[in-house]
Protein backbone atom coordinates (compact mmCIF):
# COMPACT_ATOMS: atom_id res chain seq x y z
CA UNK A 1 0.00 0.00 0.00
CA UNK A 2 1.27 3.74 -0.89
CA UNK A 3 0.85 6.05 1.46
CA UNK A 4 0.86 8.62 -0.57
CA UNK A 5 -3.28 10.08 -0.41
CA UNK A 6 -4.43 10.97 -4.27
CA UNK A 7 -7.39 12.69 -5.69
CA UNK A 8 -8.23 12.81 -9.04
CA UNK A 9 -10.51 15.26 -11.16
CA UNK A 10 -12.10 14.48 -14.33
CA UNK A 11 -13.56 11.00 -15.58
CA UNK A 12 -13.78 11.22 -18.96
CA UNK A 13 -12.43 8.50 -21.51
CA UNK A 14 -8.65 9.37 -20.53
CA UNK A 15 -9.70 10.26 -16.47
CA UNK A 16 -11.07 6.76 -15.97
CA UNK A 17 -8.38 4.68 -16.92
CA UNK A 18 -5.34 6.43 -15.82
CA UNK A 19 -6.81 6.80 -12.19
CA UNK A 20 -7.50 3.09 -12.60
CA UNK A 21 -3.83 2.63 -12.65
CA UNK A 22 -3.51 4.67 -9.16
CA UNK A 23 -5.84 2.21 -7.75
CA UNK A 24 -3.93 -0.82 -8.77
CA UNK A 25 -0.51 0.40 -7.89
CA UNK A 26 -2.34 0.95 -4.05
CA UNK A 27 -2.34 4.43 -4.02
CA UNK A 28 -5.65 5.96 -1.90
CA UNK A 29 -7.61 7.58 -4.41
CA UNK A 30 -10.67 9.84 -4.33
CA UNK A 31 -12.37 11.30 -7.36
CA UNK A 32 -14.32 14.14 -8.45
CA UNK A 33 -16.26 14.77 -11.38
CA UNK A 34 -18.66 16.96 -12.67
CA UNK A 35 -21.42 14.82 -13.89
CA UNK A 36 -21.78 12.43 -10.76
CA UNK A 37 -22.97 9.48 -13.19
CA UNK A 38 -19.53 8.76 -14.17
CA UNK A 39 -18.23 8.85 -10.31
CA UNK A 40 -20.72 5.70 -9.79
CA UNK A 41 -18.54 3.23 -10.85
CA UNK A 42 -15.59 4.14 -8.50
CA UNK A 43 -18.03 4.06 -5.72
CA UNK A 44 -18.74 0.66 -6.88
CA UNK A 45 -15.18 -0.01 -6.25
CA UNK A 46 -14.78 1.51 -2.89
CA UNK A 47 -13.36 4.13 -3.80
CA UNK A 48 -14.28 8.04 -2.27
CA UNK A 49 -15.83 11.19 -4.28
CA UNK A 50 -15.83 14.71 -2.99
CA UNK A 51 -18.34 17.01 -3.62
CA UNK A 52 -16.40 20.01 -4.78
CA UNK A 53 -12.48 19.99 -5.95
CA UNK A 54 -11.36 21.98 -3.26
CA UNK A 55 -12.56 19.27 -0.71
CA UNK A 56 -10.46 17.03 -2.60
CA UNK A 57 -7.33 19.01 -2.66
CA UNK A 58 -7.93 19.29 0.91
CA UNK A 59 -8.10 15.66 1.89
CA UNK A 60 -4.96 14.55 -0.63
CA UNK A 61 -1.31 15.13 -1.12
CA UNK A 62 -1.19 15.15 -4.64
CA UNK A 63 -4.44 15.90 -7.47
CA UNK A 64 -4.26 14.91 -10.94
CA UNK A 65 -6.32 17.14 -13.54
CA UNK A 66 -7.44 15.50 -16.74
CA UNK A 67 -10.58 17.30 -18.28
CA UNK A 68 -10.92 19.25 -21.73
CA UNK A 69 -9.50 22.64 -22.10
CA UNK A 70 -8.99 25.89 -20.26
CA UNK A 71 -12.60 26.82 -19.67
CA UNK A 72 -12.66 23.56 -17.87
CA UNK A 73 -9.62 24.31 -16.11
CA UNK A 74 -10.97 27.73 -15.30
CA UNK A 75 -13.90 26.29 -13.53
CA UNK A 76 -11.79 23.84 -11.55
CA UNK A 77 -9.85 26.34 -10.39
CA UNK A 78 -11.94 29.39 -9.86
CA UNK A 79 -15.50 28.07 -9.68
CA UNK A 80 -17.69 27.83 -6.65
CA UNK A 81 -15.58 24.90 -4.56
CA UNK A 82 -12.79 25.32 -6.59
CA UNK A 83 -9.52 24.21 -6.02
CA UNK A 84 -7.95 27.92 -5.31
CA UNK A 85 -10.49 28.31 -2.40
CA UNK A 86 -9.21 25.04 -0.49
CA UNK A 87 -7.80 25.34 2.78
CA UNK A 88 -4.61 23.55 1.85
CA UNK A 89 -1.17 24.41 1.23
CA UNK A 90 2.25 21.86 0.76
CA UNK A 91 0.16 19.76 -2.45
CA UNK A 92 1.15 18.87 -5.59
CA UNK A 93 -1.54 19.76 -8.35
CA UNK A 94 -1.22 18.14 -11.84
CA UNK A 95 -2.87 19.08 -14.66
CA UNK A 96 -2.61 16.21 -17.33
CA UNK A 97 -5.05 18.08 -19.81
CA UNK A 98 -4.28 19.34 -22.88
CA UNK A 99 -4.47 22.92 -22.58
CA UNK A 100 -2.53 26.13 -23.42
CA UNK A 101 0.35 27.68 -21.95
CA UNK A 102 -0.98 30.87 -20.79
CA UNK A 103 -3.14 28.95 -18.29
CA UNK A 104 -0.69 26.63 -16.92
CA UNK A 105 1.17 29.48 -15.87
CA UNK A 106 -1.37 31.46 -14.61
CA UNK A 107 -2.94 28.77 -12.75
CA UNK A 108 0.33 27.86 -11.48
CA UNK A 109 1.54 31.34 -10.00
CA UNK A 110 -2.19 31.02 -8.04
CA UNK A 111 -1.29 27.88 -6.60
CA UNK A 112 1.82 29.26 -5.26
CA UNK A 113 0.55 32.07 -3.69
CA UNK A 114 -1.85 29.53 -2.59
CA UNK A 115 1.32 27.29 -0.84
CA UNK A 116 0.41 24.34 -3.37
CA UNK A 117 2.88 23.05 -6.27
CA UNK A 118 1.71 23.30 -10.21
CA UNK A 119 2.96 20.60 -12.80
CA UNK A 120 1.63 20.66 -16.11
CA UNK A 121 1.79 16.68 -17.45
CA UNK A 122 0.40 16.37 -20.83
CA UNK A 123 0.20 13.13 -22.41
CA UNK A 124 0.83 11.89 -25.60
CA UNK A 125 -1.25 8.53 -26.55
CA UNK A 126 -4.80 7.39 -26.59
CA UNK A 127 -7.32 5.53 -24.62
CA UNK A 128 -5.47 1.67 -25.47
CA UNK A 129 -2.10 3.69 -23.57
CA UNK A 130 -3.63 5.06 -20.96
CA UNK A 131 -5.64 1.12 -20.53
CA UNK A 132 -1.70 -0.44 -20.36
CA UNK A 133 -0.04 2.45 -18.88
CA UNK A 134 1.76 3.08 -21.73
CA UNK A 135 1.47 6.72 -21.80
CA UNK A 136 4.61 9.15 -22.64
CA UNK A 137 4.21 12.19 -20.13
CA UNK A 138 5.62 15.89 -20.77
CA UNK A 139 6.16 17.46 -17.70
CA UNK A 140 6.78 21.62 -17.37
CA UNK A 141 7.69 22.86 -13.97
CA UNK A 142 9.92 22.93 -10.89
CA UNK A 143 12.30 19.83 -10.63
CA UNK A 144 11.45 19.55 -7.07
CA UNK A 145 7.74 18.47 -6.79
CA UNK A 146 8.62 16.51 -10.48
CA UNK A 147 10.93 14.03 -8.47
CA UNK A 148 8.29 13.45 -5.83
CA UNK A 149 5.37 13.35 -8.48
CA UNK A 150 7.54 11.07 -10.60
CA UNK A 151 7.35 7.84 -9.32
CA UNK A 152 3.31 7.94 -9.57
CA UNK A 153 3.49 9.46 -13.10
CA UNK A 154 5.18 5.81 -14.17
CA UNK A 155 2.12 3.95 -12.84
CA UNK A 156 0.45 5.35 -16.17
CA UNK A 157 2.99 6.09 -18.62
CA UNK A 158 6.08 3.98 -20.10
CA UNK A 159 8.19 7.61 -20.32
CA UNK A 160 7.72 10.44 -18.16
CA UNK A 161 10.27 13.74 -18.90
CA UNK A 162 10.54 16.86 -17.42
CA UNK A 163 10.91 19.29 -20.58
CA UNK A 164 10.97 22.78 -18.63
CA UNK A 165 9.26 25.15 -16.73
CA UNK A 166 5.70 25.78 -15.84
CA UNK A 167 3.92 25.54 -19.70
CA UNK A 168 6.51 23.67 -21.57
CA UNK A 169 4.95 20.33 -21.04
CA UNK A 170 1.89 22.26 -23.03
CA UNK A 171 3.89 23.40 -25.70
CA UNK A 172 5.68 19.98 -26.30
CA UNK A 173 2.14 18.33 -26.30
CA UNK A 174 0.90 20.84 -28.82
CA UNK A 175 3.71 20.58 -31.24
CA UNK A 176 3.36 16.36 -31.11
CA UNK A 177 -0.37 16.89 -31.65
CA UNK A 178 0.01 19.48 -34.57
CA UNK A 179 1.96 16.10 -35.66
CA UNK A 180 -0.76 13.95 -35.30
CA UNK A 181 -3.43 16.22 -36.68
CA UNK A 182 -1.37 16.26 -39.95
CA UNK A 183 -0.71 11.96 -40.02
CA UNK A 184 -4.55 11.95 -39.16
CA UNK A 185 -5.30 13.70 -42.22
CA UNK A 186 -2.70 12.40 -44.27
CA UNK A 187 -3.34 9.02 -43.50
CA UNK A 188 -7.12 10.03 -44.73
CA UNK A 189 -6.11 12.01 -48.02
CA UNK A 190 -3.77 8.92 -48.92
CA UNK A 191 -6.49 6.43 -48.38
CA UNK A 192 -9.24 8.72 -50.19
CA UNK A 193 -6.86 8.93 -53.69
CA UNK A 194 -6.40 4.90 -53.15
CA UNK A 195 -10.04 4.76 -52.89
CA UNK A 196 -10.88 6.81 -56.10
CA UNK A 197 -8.49 4.49 -58.36
CA UNK A 198 -9.57 1.71 -57.27
CA UNK A 199 -7.50 0.21 -54.28
CA UNK A 200 -9.56 -0.28 -51.04
CA UNK A 201 -8.97 0.66 -47.83
CA UNK A 202 -7.90 -2.83 -46.39
CA UNK A 203 -5.50 -3.43 -48.73
CA UNK A 204 -4.00 -0.02 -48.68
CA UNK A 205 -3.66 0.15 -44.79
CA UNK A 206 -2.02 -3.58 -44.87
CA UNK A 207 0.57 -2.39 -47.48
CA UNK A 208 0.96 0.58 -45.31
CA UNK A 209 1.26 -0.96 -42.32
CA UNK A 210 4.05 -3.33 -43.85
CA UNK A 211 6.49 -0.54 -45.04
CA UNK A 212 8.60 1.80 -43.22
CA UNK A 213 5.78 4.31 -42.47
CA UNK A 214 3.78 1.69 -40.82
CA UNK A 215 3.02 2.86 -36.90
CA UNK A 216 0.63 1.57 -34.17
CA UNK A 217 -1.00 5.05 -35.04
CA UNK A 218 -1.44 4.00 -38.39
CA UNK A 219 -2.42 0.52 -37.44
CA UNK A 220 -5.41 1.73 -35.03
CA UNK A 221 -6.88 4.21 -37.27
CA UNK A 222 -6.60 2.14 -40.79
CA UNK A 223 -8.56 -0.13 -39.05
CA UNK A 224 -10.82 2.06 -38.05
CA UNK A 225 -11.45 3.11 -41.58
CA UNK A 226 -11.40 -0.59 -42.64
CA UNK A 227 -14.07 -0.95 -40.13
CA UNK A 228 -16.44 2.14 -40.68
CA UNK A 229 -16.11 3.08 -36.93
CA UNK A 230 -15.52 6.19 -35.90
CA UNK A 231 -16.57 5.85 -32.62
CA UNK A 232 -14.37 8.81 -30.53
CA UNK A 233 -11.24 7.33 -28.57
CA UNK A 234 -9.84 11.00 -29.29
CA UNK A 235 -12.85 12.93 -30.63
CA UNK A 236 -11.94 14.92 -33.22
CA UNK A 237 -13.49 18.16 -31.50
CA UNK A 238 -10.27 18.24 -29.10
CA UNK A 239 -7.73 18.16 -31.79
CA UNK A 240 -9.69 20.97 -33.64
CA UNK A 241 -8.88 22.85 -29.89
CA UNK A 242 -5.47 21.85 -29.99
CA UNK A 243 -4.50 23.11 -33.14
CA UNK A 244 -6.57 26.36 -32.15
CA UNK A 245 -4.09 26.57 -29.40
CA UNK A 246 -1.53 25.33 -31.69
CA UNK A 247 -2.10 28.54 -33.69
CA UNK A 248 -2.02 30.90 -30.79
CA UNK A 249 1.30 29.63 -30.24
CA UNK A 250 2.96 30.63 -34.08
CA UNK A 251 1.90 27.93 -35.98
CA UNK A 252 1.75 29.54 -39.13
CA UNK A 253 3.37 26.71 -41.52
CA UNK A 254 2.23 25.38 -44.89
CA UNK A 255 0.62 21.88 -43.68
CA UNK A 256 0.11 23.00 -40.04
CA UNK A 257 -1.90 26.09 -41.33
CA UNK A 258 -3.87 22.84 -43.81
CA UNK A 259 -4.60 20.82 -41.01
CA UNK A 260 -5.95 23.62 -38.65
CA UNK A 261 -7.87 24.56 -41.23
CA UNK A 262 -9.68 21.02 -41.93
CA UNK A 263 -9.89 20.02 -38.45
CA UNK A 264 -12.33 23.27 -37.86
CA UNK A 265 -14.13 22.99 -40.90
CA UNK A 266 -14.97 19.09 -39.88
CA UNK A 267 -15.64 19.89 -35.77
CA UNK A 268 -19.58 20.68 -36.16
CA UNK A 269 -20.27 17.64 -38.25
CA UNK A 270 -17.65 15.19 -36.91
CA UNK A 271 -16.29 16.93 -33.49
CA UNK A 272 -17.55 13.81 -31.33
CA UNK A 273 -16.45 11.52 -33.60
CA UNK A 274 -13.07 10.16 -33.67
CA UNK A 275 -10.11 12.16 -34.81
CA UNK A 276 -9.80 9.60 -37.88
CA UNK A 277 -13.33 11.07 -39.06
CA UNK A 278 -11.42 13.68 -40.74
CA UNK A 279 -11.83 11.04 -43.63
CA UNK A 280 -15.32 12.55 -43.80
CA UNK A 281 -14.33 16.11 -44.57
CA UNK A 282 -11.04 15.35 -47.03
CA UNK A 283 -13.74 13.59 -48.80
CA UNK A 284 -16.10 16.30 -48.93
CA UNK A 285 -13.57 18.37 -51.27
N1 LIG B 1 -8.91 10.87 -25.59
C1 LIG B 1 -7.66 10.85 -25.96
O1 LIG B 1 -7.23 10.00 -26.75
C2 LIG B 1 -6.67 11.86 -25.43
C3 LIG B 1 -5.31 11.60 -25.57
C4 LIG B 1 -4.38 12.50 -25.06
C5 LIG B 1 -4.83 13.67 -24.45
N2 LIG B 1 -6.17 13.92 -24.37
C6 LIG B 1 -6.59 15.17 -23.72
O2 LIG B 1 -7.02 14.81 -22.42
C7 LIG B 1 -8.09 15.66 -22.01
C8 LIG B 1 -9.30 14.81 -21.64
O3 LIG B 1 -9.68 14.06 -22.80
P1 LIG B 1 -10.83 12.94 -22.75
O4 LIG B 1 -10.79 12.27 -24.08
O5 LIG B 1 -10.74 12.15 -21.49
O6 LIG B 1 -12.11 13.92 -22.69
P2 LIG B 1 -13.62 13.58 -22.33
O7 LIG B 1 -13.88 12.12 -22.38
O8 LIG B 1 -14.42 14.50 -23.19
O9 LIG B 1 -13.73 14.03 -20.79
C9 LIG B 1 -13.66 15.37 -20.44
C10 LIG B 1 -13.67 15.53 -18.92
O10 LIG B 1 -13.59 16.94 -18.63
C11 LIG B 1 -14.65 17.30 -17.77
N3 LIG B 1 -15.06 18.69 -18.01
C12 LIG B 1 -15.28 19.29 -19.20
N4 LIG B 1 -15.64 20.58 -19.02
C13 LIG B 1 -15.64 20.78 -17.68
C14 LIG B 1 -15.90 21.92 -16.87
N5 LIG B 1 -16.24 23.11 -17.40
N6 LIG B 1 -15.79 21.77 -15.52
C15 LIG B 1 -15.43 20.59 -14.98
N7 LIG B 1 -15.17 19.47 -15.70
C16 LIG B 1 -15.26 19.58 -17.04
C17 LIG B 1 -15.76 16.34 -18.13
O11 LIG B 1 -16.72 16.33 -17.12
P3 LIG B 1 -18.26 15.87 -17.43
O12 LIG B 1 -18.25 14.38 -17.31
O13 LIG B 1 -19.05 16.56 -16.40
O14 LIG B 1 -18.58 16.35 -18.83
C18 LIG B 1 -14.95 15.04 -18.25
O15 LIG B 1 -14.65 14.53 -16.98
C19 LIG B 1 -8.32 16.66 -23.15
O16 LIG B 1 -7.58 17.83 -22.90
C20 LIG B 1 -7.74 15.92 -24.36
O17 LIG B 1 -7.32 16.82 -25.38
C21 LIG B 1 -7.10 13.03 -24.82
Amino acid sequence: MNTVKTGWIGLGKMGIPMSQQLIKAGYPLSVYNRSKDKEEGFKAQGIGTAASPALLLEEADVVFIMVSDDKAINDIFHGDGGLLAAKASGKIIINMSTVSPAISKEVAAACKAQGNHYLDAPVSGSVKQAEDAMLVIMVGGEAGPFEQAKPILEKMGKLVMLVGDTGAGNVAKLAINTLLGIVAQGLSETVTLAQQNGINAEALTTLIGNSALGSPFIKIKGDAIVNNNYNAAFALKHIAKDLRLAKDLGLATPLGKTAYQTYQDAEAAFGEEDIIAVIKQVNKK
